[in-house]
């Protein structure tokens, strides 16, 4: 499985994100034998074998449905399993294209968390780029390295190191071959720790001598971004700037055509049950009196089915809020609309950048 490449068909063993309603993304192995419950229904692993990924699968038992999709980065910031704060993908995406991070580029990570932006990182480097990515908290450190194994990163460009980086710095004895370039050689830093200033001074070991290097302090408080440009204008760093991201999204989608004729109808449909309901009471407890009646026909009308809203026509939702209709299933009208998220995002944090400039000496 990888996310680095696109496939079509789901298989044993795949990572699968399951979208099972808006703001929520299940990741499962896919597994013979397993089954994913929902409030939906049951989506049994066996019939995901061999379906198309982006593919609406239904429930068991014929209704609910979810999607099956593909994992991105961007979606696995929002389905991961949480084990710190994590960068969500309005940072991480301004982050990469600030400092310009691309196929190649060595970059240097610390710490690595929940592992949401080393995705987004070993994506965007891509075969010859490099990822050096930090942890200093073991039991987070295995859980990121397992996950980083399973997911294929380690396999392309990715190490994880086991390491307090304020204490020891970020060098790296032995190097593995396919990391090595004369050392780390990094051209971007990333730090998301509660004190970058004391891991700034170690940075000159490791980063590269022969080109720019750019770094951003991910802080979520303004005492620690001050104590960080300390840090970086003590250590060489130039151009130091720093910027919030507060990003909205926008969401295009399908609503549901209804007119006041279809208003009407609801209503009706609503006092039309609701005087079943009445008189189906008055029945029983008229029976519980000693009327002679047929308790049986009562049970059989309270248990019938609404009418299907047969005659009610197209356009109208029969189910009413809080049910769920397919977007754009046909049975009814629909409108392509977008929506905007009302507010901003709280705060996340603050983003310090800077850059080195290399050690070039102009000739006369
Ligand atoms: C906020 S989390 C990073 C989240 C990560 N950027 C993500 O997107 O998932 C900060 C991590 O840094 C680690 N950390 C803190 N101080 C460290 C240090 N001195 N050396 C290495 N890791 C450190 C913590 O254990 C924690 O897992």
């Amino acid at each position: 499985m990888s996310f680095y490449q696109f496939k079509d068909y789901i298989e044993e063993g795949d990572l699968v994100l399951a979208f099972i309603g808006r703001g929520n993304l299940k990741p499962l192995t896919v597994k013979r034998g397993s089954t994913l419950g929902t409030r939906y229904g049951n989506f049994d692993h066996d019939r995901m074998i061999g379906m198309k990924f982006g593919e609406q699968m239904s429930g068991a038992k014929g209704h609910g449905f979810i999607h099956l999709l593909h994992p991105t980065p961007e979606l696995w910031t929002i389905s991961l399993p949480h084990r710190t704060q994590i960068v969500y993908t309005p940072d991480s995406s301004y982050i990469i294209q600030r400092l310009g991070v691309t196929s190649g580029t060595r970059v240097i990570e610390a710490g690595t968390g929940s592992g949401s932006f080393s995705h987004a990182f070993a994506r965007t480097l891509g075969e010859d780029g490099r990822l050096f990515s930090y942890e200093f908290h073991e039991p987070r450190y295995l859980e990121a390295k397992q996950e980083f194994q399973d997911h294929g990163l380690l396999d392309v460009n990715t190490l994880i190191t086991h390491r307090d980086v304020c204490e020891g710095g970020f060098e790296i004895n032995d190097l593995p071959a396919k990391f090595d370039k004369n050392g780390i050689n990094g051209d971007v830093v990333f730090l998301d720790l509660p004190s970058p200033w004391t891991a700034i001074p170690h940075l000159d070991k490791v980063i590269s001598k022969t080109s720019r290097v750019g770094i951003c302090c991910f802080s979520p408080c303004i005492e620690q971004v001050d104590k960080a440009v300390k840090a970086l204008q003590e250590n060489g760093w130039s151009g130091i700037e720093m910027v919030e991201v507060a990003a909205k999204r926008w969401e295009s989608r399908m609503d549901m055509v209804k007119d006041i004729s279809d208003v009407v109808k609801r209503l009706k449909d609503i006092q039309s049950r609701k005087s079943k309901g009445i008189e189906n009471r008055r029945r029983v407890k008229a029976t519980q009196a000693g009327e002679k009646r047929d308790i049986e026909q009562v049970e059989a009308d309270d248990s019938e089915e609404p009418k299907k809203f047969q005659n009610l026509g197209k356009g109208f939702n029969p189910f009413g809020k809080g049910m769920r209709v397919r977007e754009g299933d046909s049975q009814w009208q629909w409108k392509n609309v977008t929506k905007v998220e009302a507010d901003i995002k709280s705060h996340t944090s603050y983003l310090t950048f800077a850059y080195m400039n290399p050690n070039v000496k102009i000739s006369e």
